[in-house]
Formats: C-alpha cells, structure tokens, sequence
C-alpha cells in the first residue's frame, strides 16, 4: 500500500521547469531520504508534499488514494507536518512553545493536551528540565526537538524534514538522528511515512529505507537504501557518490 502516489509532477516557476514530471510512490512505513545537488528541486518536491509551494503545472499526487487538492488545507497541514531547516522559538519555556503546536485545534480537553505532550516530549527526548528553560536559552539541537515536539502535538500521520541537520554540529545531529530513528519505528508501527532531505549522505545511509536521488528536477534514482550506495543505478549516482567519499 502507498502513502504518497506521485504521477508526472511538474512544477513551472516563471519559465524555468523546476520538477520534470516527477512519478514514484511513498510506500507505507517508509522513511525516505532525498537527496542530490543543490538546486535539484528537493525542497520544492517536499513542500508539494503538503501544499506549503505553488507551481504545480501538470500531474499530480494521491494522498491516500486521494488527490491532495481535495484536502481541507488545515487539516492537511496538521496531518502532513514539514519541519524546517532551523526550527521557530517564540518567547517563553520550551513546555509553551511545544504547546503552541495545538493551541488552534478546537475541543481538545486538558487532559488529551497533557497526554499529547507527555507523548510528544518522549518521542522527541525532550527531559522534564528542559522544559521549564527558556526556548531561546536552548541550543540549536535542543530547539530542532522542540520543533518536533510542538508537530507531534498535532498527531501528524506524515513528518516531511528539510535538512533538519544542517545547522548542527557532528555530535549534535548525531544525537539528533538517534531521535530520528526512534521515530522511525513509530513511523512503521503507524504505517504511515516520513521524508527527509539531506546534504549528509551518512545519515541517509543510517535512516532511510529507500533513497530518493533528484539532479536538475528530476529523478536520477529511487531505490532500497543498500543498492543506493552498493549498487549504484547509473553514472550520475556514481559521481554523487565519489564526490561524498573525497
Ligand atoms: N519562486 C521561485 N521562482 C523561481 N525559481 C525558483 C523559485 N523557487 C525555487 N526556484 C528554483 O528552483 C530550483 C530548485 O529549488 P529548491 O529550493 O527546490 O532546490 P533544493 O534541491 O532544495 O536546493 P538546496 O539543496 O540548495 O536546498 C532552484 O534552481 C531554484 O533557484
Ligand atoms: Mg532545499
């Protein structure tokens, strides 16, 4: 069963081609990294993924077997959660920024909000100490958990991740990616999916199940994550590849 049906996505800025009818499938419980150049047209691709881009010319995508434009806009957005590069923190603790995640959702008892964040704040690692400290006074690992946090408190079937890392050092997305990966058996355990792209081919290799390779807006490979870098498909990944292991 897929999650995601993707069929000749075609994404036109101005009059440049961004995606070049783009057609894959998201199975269930899968984790998927994507990964290629800068440029290629990651993020534009992800953020089709939830309607957060504009430009769609041609295809189209099933979510559920379901076009995503038939999809109330709110709802979907809190089902199909997309967590950004550097994570927002409003004034206040890290317990209130992670309950701002579901402070519009109407008809939630305190008691449902209070299950929410136990379970969010477990998913996401975040200690009871930390939350009672200032979100601004947390450093940039600690802020990226408070920002997944505050999307789980939504209850999101999906989590689409714009280079979540990028702005870490090695040992903090490190400790990060181990968050990731806890996730992940929540992921399967839902049979929903989650995406994630990435500059850094070692946490690809550590998270995905299956590696989405982009170059120019399109598809230069989609396969198991083993076959990505034992295996690779054509010449391009193998360029990709060696540039990585310089
Ligand atoms: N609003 C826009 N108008 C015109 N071109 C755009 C627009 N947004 C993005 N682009 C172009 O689309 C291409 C893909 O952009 P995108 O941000 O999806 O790339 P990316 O693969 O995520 O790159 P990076 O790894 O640097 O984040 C780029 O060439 C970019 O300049
Ligand atoms: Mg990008």
């Amino acid at each position: 069963m897929n999650t995601f049906s993707v069929n000749n996505l075609t994404v036109t800025k101005g009059n440049t081609k961004i995606l070049d009818s783009l057609t894959f499938d998201i199975e269930q419980g899968d984790f998927v990294c994507i990964v290629g150049p800068s440029g290629a047209g990651k993020s534009t691709l992800l953020r089709q993924l939830n309607r957060l881009d504009y430009g769609m010319t041609g295809g189209n995508i099933l979510w559920n077997d379901k076009d995503l434009g038939t999809y109330d806009i709110h709802k979907l957005r809190q089902d199909i959660a997309y967590i950004f590069q550097k994570a927002v923190m409003f004034p206040g603790t890290c317990e209130q920024n992670i309950r701002m995640g579901c402070m519009y959702e109407k008809g939630l008892s305190k008691d449902e909000i209070d299950q929410r964040l136990e379970a969010a704040i477990e998913k996401a690692e975040i200690t009871k100490e930390m939350l009672k400290v200032k979100a601004e006074a947390l450093s940039g690992g600690q802020q990226q958990r408070v920002g997944i946090a505050r999307c789980l408190m939504l209850n999101p079937q999906v989590l689409l991740f714009d280079e979540p890392t990028a702005s870490l050092d090695v040992e903090t997305s490190h400790n990060f990616c181990l968050t990731l990966k806890t996730l992940k058996s929540d992921i399967k355990a839902k049979k929903s999916a989650s995406l994630m792209i990435t500059h850094r081919l070692e946490e690809a290799q550590f998270l995905a199940d299956k590696i989405l390779m982009l170059d120019a807006g399109k598809i230069v490979a989609y396969v198991p994550v083993d076959d990505f870098f034992n295996k690779p498909v054509n010449e391009r990944v193998t360029d990709f590849l060696k540039a990585y292991k310089l």
